[in-house]
């Protein structure tokens, strides 16, 4: 098996609060390029494409660029706005040789040896291969439209109970429905494809309505199969995520290392 891994990293990281969360230092190193290491040190990976913002390409490999480069990856141009053009665009620069493509959130450090052991393994025998996890919450559906339950500003009791809390608009949106929720799992990344089945899936019109590449495969209505995930590999969305992933990591934000090894 000869794996190219293509990594989702042209994403603006909007809900993260503007500053580019792949340059987010995990432990000494920006979270993207600990992603790319993860892979580059598996046997079953030949080539690694890293699709950056198509807008301010050169910036990214002003910042990466180096690093990137020595662990052998290639730069491409991904999609301005949505996901599917950033895979898209990186499928062309899959090389020849690949037999197997594993598209990765860029945003998903957290991805470990163990999974990709079950999800290289699982790929090997079937065509189509995603991580997913059993939902064990209880899951809802609620109305789109808010309701504001914000204590007025001369609500005294409010204000004693809550404090400067109360002060924040408070919404809530009703319950319609309780799913039933048999049967569902949660998919993650890395998702892995043999090549010509992915070139297929990308290769149909109408790509706008897919939200991960499983799905396009599923539209040609070819087999996709999940392979346990793994709760670690969550993915790093806003700065709580972060927070998070550091703890999971074991790792601690710069500021609380020791000056000789915060860089
Ligand atoms: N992504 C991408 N190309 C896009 C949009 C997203 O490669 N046009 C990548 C992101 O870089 C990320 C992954 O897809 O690694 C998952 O997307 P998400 O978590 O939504 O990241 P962002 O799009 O950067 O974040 P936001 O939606 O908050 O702006
Ligand atoms: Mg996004």
């Amino acid at each position: 098996m000869n794996v190219c891994v293509v990594v989702a990293a042209a994403g603006r990281s909007e809900r993260f609060g503007g500053s580019d969360k792949l340059a987010a230092d995990l432990g000494g190193r920006p979270l993207l390029i600990r992603v790319v290491e993860t892979f580059t040190k598996r046997d079953e990976v030949s080539s690694v494409v890293v699709a950056g913002p198509p807008d301010g390409l050169e910036d990214f490999k002003t910042k990466y660029g180096a690093t990137l480069g020595f662990l052998g990856a290639t730069i491409v141009a991904g999609g301005r706005v949505d996901r599917w053009e950033t895979v898209k665009n990186a499928l062309a620069a899959v090389p020849d040789e690949a037999t197997h493509v594993a598209v990765h959130d860029a945003a998903r450090p957290g991805v470990g040896n163990k999974l990709l052991n079950r999800i290289f393994e699982a790929a090997r025998r079937l065509p189509a291969v995603v991580p997913a996890i059993t939902i064990t919450a209880t899951v809802k559906r609620v109305d789109d439209e808010p309701v504001d339950v914000t204590a007025p500003e001369d609500d005294a009791i409010a204000d004693d109970i809550l404090g400067d809390a109360g002060r924040v608009t408070l919404e809530a949106r009703r319950v319609t429905e309780t799913v039933d929720r048999r049967g569902l799992v949660e998919v993650q990344t890395p998702q892995v494809f043999v090549v010509d089945l992915l070139r297929r899936a990308y290769a149909q019109a109408d790509l706008d309505q897919a939200t991960d590449d499983a799905s396009l495969v599923e539209r040609l209505g070819e087999p996709v199969h999940v392979v346990e995930g793994d709760v670690r590999n969550l993915k790093v969305t806003d700065p709580d995520d972060l927070e998070l992933m550091r703890l999971i990591l074991g790792v601690k934000p710069p500021a609380e290392r020791p000056v000789h090894k915060r860089f």
